[in-house]
C-alpha cells in the first residue's frame, strides 16, 4: 500500500530550529502573540513572524488556515507554514488546521512547532489524512517517489505521553489509506484475485483471513452472489477477516460489497461514466480498511469483516433478466435487472455471516444505487436500520469524526414493490425509493435477532473533487466513523 510519511515527537529544542530543512510549521492564535518556538522562528528570520501577525493577511485568515513563507532568511528551511489556530483547540478544528498541513506534506519533511499545543493527535490525524496521494500509475510522480513517504516531526512539550496517541492515529492514518488505495486502483489490477491477495497479506498483522472459492461457495449454497460473477473470468471470493481482541463475546460483523468492476452485466449500463464503476468495491475497501486500523491498534474487540468479491461482466455465461436463482438463505430472487448485482452479492455474505458467527450485530456497506447520490447527493452516507440504539450510537460516531451520515426510513410497504410473480423476491422495486427498496431488499436476509445498519456510499466513497482530507477520488468514508463505534461501543 502506498506509504504514510513516518512521524515523531521530539523534545522541544530550540537550537533545532535553525537547520532544518523542508518545512516548518508554527502555530499563531488570533491574538497573534508568539509563544517561546515562534519567537525563536521571529527572532532567526529578524521579524518577519511578528511582522505577518501584525500584518490584514494574517487578520484575514480563518482559524485553521495557513499561508507559506517561502525561502526565509536566517532559516535552512525552504518555507514557514504560519497556520491560525488557538493554543487550547481540539477535535474538529484541530484537524481542519492538520489537514491544511498535510497538502504541503507529500514527500516532504515537515517540523511541527507545537511547543504546548493541544489537541496534537487531532492535528496529526488531519494532516496524515490530507497527505495521501494516489499516484503509483504515474510515472513521472514515481520517480519524484524518491523523496520517499516524507516525515512529520513534532516538537512538543510532551514527547513521551504523545508517542502512544501517535501510535494510534498512524494505525487509523494507515486504516484510511489502504481503504483509498483499494477503491482508487483500476479493475484491471484489482480483480478479485488480487484483492484477496491484498487481504490475505494482513495475516501479517495478526487478523485471521480466510478465503473461500468458487468450490467452497457453492457447496454453502451462495447462488445470488455465484450468479452475478459467472459472467466474469475472475473467479468469485468471499474473504473473511477476524480480529479476536476481546473475551468470548459474539462478534461484531461488517460486510462489504466488493464488485471489482460493474459493468451492469446484461443490463449494460451507458458508456459514460462508466469507469467510475472501479469503485463498486467501496464498501469491501472501507470493511478492509476498518479491519486493518483495529488489527494495528491492537483493538480489544471481537468483529470479523466479510465482503463479497465478484465482478460483473456481459458474457456468453452471464445471468440474463429474468433468471430465477436462489439464495443460501433458500429464498428465491427473480432477477429483473442484471445492474441491481450488490444486494444480490450481500444478501448471501449477510446470510453465511449470521449462520456462522451469530453476530452481537452486524452493518453491510455498498456502494449499493445510484438513487442515493441523487437523494443524499455526496455530503451524507445513507444509513438504514431495524434498530434504533445501534443506528444512534453509529450516527453519533460519525458526526463526531466528521463523516456525514443521514438515516433513512424502512417500511413494509416498500418491501410490496419487491414483490414477484414468479420467485419468492425480485431484485428491483422500480424507480420509486430506489435506495429503500434496495435496504428492504437485504431486511430480508437480516434474522430479528440481529441488530443491523446498512450503508449505502455511493455518494460518498468516492469524489469528483478535492475534499477536506483528500484529494479527488477516494475518501475513506466510514472507516473513522466504524472504528469510533467500535471503541465506543465494544471495548469499554
Ligand atoms: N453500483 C451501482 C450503484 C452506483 C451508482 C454506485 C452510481 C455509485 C455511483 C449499482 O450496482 C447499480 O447499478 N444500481 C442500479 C440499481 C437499479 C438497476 C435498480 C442503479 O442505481 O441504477
Ligand atoms: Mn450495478
Ligand atoms: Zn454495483
Amino acid at each position: 500500500m502506498s506509504e504514510l510519511p513516518s512521524l515523531s515527537f521530539v523534545p522541544v529544542n530550540l537550537d533545532a530550529i535553525k537547520d532544518a530543512g523542508g518545512h516548518i510549521v508554527v502555530f499563531l492564535p488570533e491574538s497573534g502573540k508568539l509563544d517561546q518556538l515562534a519567537r525563536r522562528v521571529n527572532r532567526l528570520t529578524r521579524g518577519a513572524l511578528e511582522r505577518f501577525a501584525e500584518s490584514t493577511s494574517f487578520a484575514r485568515m480563518k482559524d485553521g488556515e495557513a499561508r507559506s513563507l517561502s525561502f526565509p532568511t536566517g532559516l535552512a528551511a525552504e518555507e514557514i507554514l504560519v497556520v491560525r489556530l488557538d493554543r487550547r483547540i481540539r477535535g474538529d478544528a484541530a484537524r481542519k488546521a492538520g489537514a491544511s498541513i498535510g497538502k504541503h506534506l507529500r514527500g516532504a519533511s515537515v517540523l511541527l512547532l507545537a511547543g504546548a499545543m493541544k489537541g496534537l493527535p487531532d492535528i496529526v490525524l488531519g494532516a496524515l489524512l490530507r497527505a495521501y496521494a494516489f499516484e503509483r500509475h504515474q510515472t513521472e510522480s514515481s520517480d519524484d517517489k524518491n523523496k520517499g513517504a516524507g516525515a512529520l516531526t513534532v516538537m512538543t512539550t510532551q514527547p513521551d505521553a504523545l508517542a502512544a496517541e501517535g501510535e494510534i492515529v498512524t494505525a487509523l492514518a494507515e486504516g484510511v489509506w489502504f481503504t483509498r488505495d483499494l477503491v482508487n486502483e483500476p479493475s484491471n489490477v484489482l480483480t478479485t484475485v488480487e484483492f484477496a491477495e491484498r487481504l490475505l497479506e494482513m495475516q501479517q498483522l495478526g487478523l485471521k483471513v480466510q478465503v473461500l472459492d468458487e468450490p467452497e461457495l457453492e457447496k454453502l449454497g451462495m447462488r445470488t452472489l455465484l450468479a452475478v460473477g459467472q459472467g466474469s473470468e475472475s473467479p468469485s471470493k468471499v474473504v473473511v477477516m477476524e480480529w479476536n481482541g476481546g473475551g468470548k463475546e459474539a462478534p461484531f460483523a461488517l460486510i462489504g460489497k466488493g464488485v471489482c468492476f460493474d459493468t451492469g452485466g446484461i443490463s449494460l449500463k451507458p458508456a459514460g461514466g462508466m469507469e467510475d464503476m472501479t469503485m463498486d468495491m467501496g464498501g469491501a475497501g472501507t470493511v478492509a480498511g476498518v479491519m486493518r486500523a483495529l488489527a494495528l491498534r491492537k483493538a480489544k474487540a471481537n468483529v470479523v469483516g466479510l465482503v463479497g468479491l465478484v465482478e460483473n461482466m456481459p458474457d456468453g455465461r452471464a445471468q440474463r433478466p429474468g433468471d430465477v436463482v436462489r439464495s443460501m438463505k433458500g429464498d428465491t430472487v427473480e432477477v429483473i435487472n442484471t445492474d441491481a448485482e450488490g444486494r444480490l452479492v450481500l444478501c448471501d455474505v449477510m446470510w453465511y455471516a449470521q449462520e456462522r458467527f451469530k453476530p452481537s450485530g452486524m452493518i453491510d456497506l455498498a456502494t449499493l444505487t445510484g438513487a442515493m447520490v441523487i437523494a443524499l447527493g455526496h455530503e451524507n452516507a445513507g444509513i438504514f436500520s431495524n434498530d434504533d440504539s445501534l443506528a444512534q450510537a453509529f450516527l453519533e460516531s460519525a458526526e463526531l469524526e466528521g463523516e456525514g451520515a443521514w438515516r433513512m426510513p424502512l417500511g413494509p410497504g416498500y418491501a410490496k414493490q419487491l414483490k414477484s410473480r414468479v420467485a419468492d423476491v425480485k431484485n428491483v422495486g422500480g424507480r420509486p425509493a430506489g435506495s429503500i427498496t434496495a435496504a428492504e431488499f437485504l431486511h430480508r436476509f437480516v434474522k430479528d435477532e440481529t441488530p443491523w445498519i446498512h450503508i449505502d456510499i455511493a455518494g460518498v466513497a468516492s469524489l469528483s473533487t478535492d475534499s477536506l482530507y483528500a484529494p479527488k477520488g477516494a475518501t475513506g468514508w466510514g472507516v473513522l466513523a466504524l472504528n469510533r463505534l467500535i471503541n465506543d461501543r465494544y471495548e469499554g
